[in-house]
């Protein structure tokens, strides 16, 4: 099924993991893809025209405007970039804070704001999808700068579709669970924490990024033309109940 020929959508973080997913269903869905990363997504996707590759760092404001302004059309934008930060609140510098603040934060923030502006500019009824994660809803130790952006990307989404909702555009957001990219590589190794983590998801598995692109896409098409400011969780349960099991028999 073909949901997004014709359209035009920009990703970013398209060189790995989730948004390399994301790449792959929406041109298997017909889209037109602008794939942006860091890391030089010509190297990763495999795309070529009508399909573009742009190098882009997302928390460069100057870079991101000029990249964006250069676009004439855009009717869906995938903000997938992102990054971890490890450290809890005794651990976490300054400078290390808002480096995640500057990247996943604002980077999706100007992401938003440029590329409505391409919408609005051409009168396009578009969507968005940000990426929040099933830690910007919960608390959680050792990762306090990632869990604070990633609460602020929720809040974001909300804000943003505000201010878009009367011109047509839709702003939304997927949280995930734990996901198998490279972005969590450091968990296969982790032993028991891994398997209490896995456990802590009611489905008692890890999602795999082809999982959370399908919510992505649904979220990008017509099918979802009357959602907007929802935060779609894709966490295999996570944050849908944490009690354990009792046994008051
Ligand atoms: N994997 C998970 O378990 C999980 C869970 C919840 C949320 N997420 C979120 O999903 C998104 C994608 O994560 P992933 O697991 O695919 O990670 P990943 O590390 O596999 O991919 C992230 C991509 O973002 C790019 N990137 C990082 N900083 C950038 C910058 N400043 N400008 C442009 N590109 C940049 C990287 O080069 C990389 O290609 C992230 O926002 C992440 O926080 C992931």
């Amino acid at each position: 099924m073909n949901k997004l020929t014709e359209k035009t959508i920009l990703v970013t973080g398209a060189s790995s993991g989730i948004g390399a997913a994301v790449v792959r269903q929406c041109v298997q869905a017909g889209a037109i893809v602008i794939a942006a990363d860091r890391d030089d997504p010509a190297t990763h996707t495999g795309l070529d025209v009508p399909h573009q590759n742009l190098t882009l760092d997302v928390s460069d404001a100057a870079a991101v405007q000029a990249a964006i302004a250069g676009l004439k059309h855009l009717d869906g934008v995938v903000n997938a970039a992102g990054i971890v930060g490890q450290g809890s609140l005794q651990q976490i510098d300054q400078q290390k804070w808002q480096h995640v603040m500057d990247v996943n934060v604002t980077g999706t923030m100007l992401v938003c704001k440029y590329a409505s502006e391409v919408m609005l500019a051409t009168n396009t009824q578009g969507s968005i999808v940000n990426l929040c994660s099933a830690y910007g809803l919960t608390g959680g130790p050792g990762n306090i700068a990632y869990n604070v952006s990633k609460s602020a990307i929720w809040q974001l989404t909300r804000c943003a579709a505000a201010d878009l909702g009367a011109s047509g555009i839709r702003v939304n957001a997927v949280g995930p669970g734990y996901i198998e990219t490279p972005m969590t590589d450091m968990l296969k190794n982790a032993g028991a924490f891994r398997d209490q983590f896995i456990a802590m998801h009611l489905l008692k598995r890890p999602g795999q990024a082809e999982e959370v692109a399908t919510a992505i896409c649904f979220l990008l098409s017509d099918d979802a033309s009357y959602i907007t400011g929802a935060t779609l969780p894709v966490d295999g349960g996570f944050t849908a109940a944490h009690v354990p099991m009792v046994n008051l028999g």
